[in-house]
C-alpha cells in the first residue's frame, strides 16, 4: 500500500515538472512516506528526522515533508516538536501532493491532515509507459482499489491513520488496468486493507449495486494481454465462496493467497476482535485447498498480545502445523496509540516476546525449507524480473522467487518455464525447461 502511495505522489509530482533525485543531498524536496502499523516502523521515521535535521541545516532551501500514516497519526505535533519540518501531509491528502510543497514556501498551511467522513479516491490514472525502451518499462504494478478499514482489530492503528473503507469505483480501476496492460504491464496486483468487503461499503458499479470483489477481480481478468493477477490484503472472516471459487475459474489469478491468521487461539482471536475461530480459519484454507491444490498459502502471526499464555501460543504453533503455511511475517506486539489493546492489562514481558518469536520463526524456517522442496524436479512458469550476463531470476504463480542457473534469452517481463532444480529457504534454483510439464 505505503509502495503504490509512494508512486502516486512521485507521478503527480512528476507530471509538475519534478525529478527525482538520488540523494537527500541534491534533493530540493524530500518526503518521508510513512508507516505507523507498528512500534519499530515509527522509530524508523523519528530516527530518519533526525539524520535529516543536520542535511536542512546547511541546505536550509530543502523542503521537507512527512506524509502517510504516522503524518496522520501525530499531525501538528511533528510541525511542533521539528521546526524543520515542512509539511505534513495526512493518508486521504497524498493525491494533492503537487501544489502543497509550493504552499507551504509560501507561508500556507504546514499540515494537512484531517480523515474525511465522504471521501471519495480520486479517478488517478498512471501515466503511460509507452514511451519507455523496453529494458526499464514496469511489467509489474499495483493497483488501488479501496483505502480505509472499518474492522477495529483492537491491536491496529490502521482505521484511526486510513480512514473508514472506501472502495473506488470499478470503472476507474478497470480504466486504471486497461492503460498499464496497453503500455506492457503483464502483472497487476490489486490493493486494500480488506479487499474481501470491496463495494460493501459504497455502490461502486452504477449499473449493479451487488458488484462486489469477484466480479472485480473477473472483470479485470478478462484483459487481453494481462497474464497474471494477484491481489492482497484479505481478511478470514470476509473471504466469500464466491471468491475461492475464483481460483478455481480464472486462470488468470495466480494460485497464491496472504491470508492473516494473527493467532491460533480462539481466546486470543476474540480479544483481537478478528470474528472468527481457528476452525474456521481452517475450514476456509480447506476450501482454497479444494478449490486450487497448488495454491501456496502465507499469513501474518502477532505474538505476546497482551495476556497471551503460553497454551494460547502453543496453539498457534499448532495451527502452523496444521496448515504448513509456504510463508509468514511474524511480530511482536505493540502498543499503538489510540487503539483498545493498548489499555488491557497483562502485557507480555519483551524477553517472553522475543523468545515466542524465535521459536515460531525457527519453525516457520523449517516448514518453508519443506514446502520449497516439493518443487524440486517440477517445471514453473516464472516471470522474469532481472536478467544479467551470469543468470536470471524470476517469480512463479506461487509467489517463488527462482534463480535460473543459465543467461536466458529473454528480457524481464517475459514468462519462461523452469525445471526447478534446488529449494533454499527462501528462494529456488532452476534451468529452463521446453515446456510445462506439471
Ligand atoms: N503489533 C504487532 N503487529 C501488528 N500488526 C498490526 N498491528 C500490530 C501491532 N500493534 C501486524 C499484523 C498485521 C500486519 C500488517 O502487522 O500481523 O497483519
Ligand atoms: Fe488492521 Fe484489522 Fe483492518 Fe487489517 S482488518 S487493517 S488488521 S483493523
Amino acid at each position: 500500500m505505503n509502495e503504490r502511495d509512494a508512486e502516486i505522489m512521485a507521478q503527480s509530482l512528476t507530471g509538475d515538472g519534478y525529478l527525482a533525485g538520488d540523494s537527500f543531498e541534491q534533493a530540493d524536496l524530500v518526503i518521508i512516506n510513512t508507516c505507523s502499523v507498528r512500534a519499530k516502523a515509527e522509530q524508523k521515521v523519528m530516527s530518519l528526522l533526525g539524520f535529516l535535521r543536520k542535511i536542512k541545516a546547511s541546505r536550509p532551501d530543502m523542503r521537507l515533508c512527512v506524509a502517510g500514516c504516522v503524518a496522520q497519526q501525530e499531525g501538528a505535533r511533528i510541525i511542533e516538536r521539528m521546526p524543520h519540518v515542512d509539511l505534513v501531509i495526512g493518508t486521504q491528502h497524498i493525491y494533492r501532493i503537487a501544489e502543497l510543497p509550493e504552499a507551504a514556501r509560501l507561508g500556507g498551511q504546514r499540515t494537512v491532515i484531517d480523515l474525511q467522513d465522504n471521501y471519495q479516491i480520486p479517478r488517478f490514472l498512471p501515466q503511460s509507459h509507452k514511451r519507455l525502451p523496453a529494458p526499464v518499462r514496469p511489467f509489474r504494478k499495483f493497483v488501488t482499489i479501496m483505502q480505509g478499514c472499518n474492522n477495529f482489530c483492537t491491536y491496529c492503528v490502521v482505521p484511526y491513520t486510513r480512514g473508514r473503507e472506501v472502495s473506488r469505483k470499478a470503472k476507474d480501476i478497470v480504466d486504471e488496468v486497461n492503460v498499464l496492460v496497453e503500455s506492457g504491464v503483464v502483472e497487476i496486483t490489486l490493493l486494500g486493507q480488506n479487499v474481501n468487503s470491496y463495494g460493501r461499503t459504497n455502490r461502486v458499479d452504477a449499473e449493479n449495486p451487488e458488484y462486489g470483489f469477484a466480479d472485480l477481480l473477473g472483470e479485470v481478468a478478462e484483459m487481453s494481454g494481462l497474464k497474471r493477477l494477484r491481489f492482497t490484503t484479505s481478511h478470514p472472516k470476509d473471504l466469500s465462496d464466491a471468491l475461492i471459487r475464483c481460483f478455481a475459474d480464472i486462470p488468470k489469478l495466480c494460485p497464491q493467497l496472504h491470508l492473516p491468521v494473527q493467532a491460533g487461539s480462539d481466546r486470543v482471536l476474540r480479544i483481537m476482535n478478528r470474528h472468527y475461530t481457528v476452525a474456521d480459519y481452517l475450514e476456509k484454507v480447506n476450501k482454497l485447498r479444494e478449490a486450487c491444490p497448488a495454491i501456496a498459502l502465507t499469513t501474518d502471526i502477532i505474538v505476546g498480545f497482551p495476556g497471551e499464555t503460553e497454551a494460547d501460543f502453543s496453539g498457534t504453533m499448532d495451527l502452523l502445523d496444521q496448515v504448513r503455511f509456504h510463508g509468514s511475517f511474524s511480530f511482536k506486539y505493540s502498543d499503538r496509540p489510540g487503539t483498545r489493546a493498548c489499555h488491557l492489562a497483562d502485557k507480555v514481558d519483551e524477553t517472553v516476546k522475543a523468545e515466542r518469536l524465535a521459536r515460531f520463526q525457527a519453525r516457520q524456517d523449517a516448514l518453508s525449507l519443506e514446502r520449497n522442496r516439493e518443487y524440486v524436479g517440477t517445471v514453473r512458469e516464472v516471470l522474469v524480473e532481472e536478467v544479467t550476463s551470469s543468470g536470471a531470476r524470476g517469480r512463479t504463480g506461487t509467489n517463488h522467487l527462482v534463480h535460473f542457473q543459465d543467461t536466458l534469452p529473454c528480457r524481464p517481463g517475459d514468462l519462461v518455464n523452469a525445471r526447478i532444480a534446488h529449494a533454499g529457504q527462501h528462494s529456488l534454483q532452476g534451468r529452463l525447461a521446453e515446456k510445462q510439464e506439471s
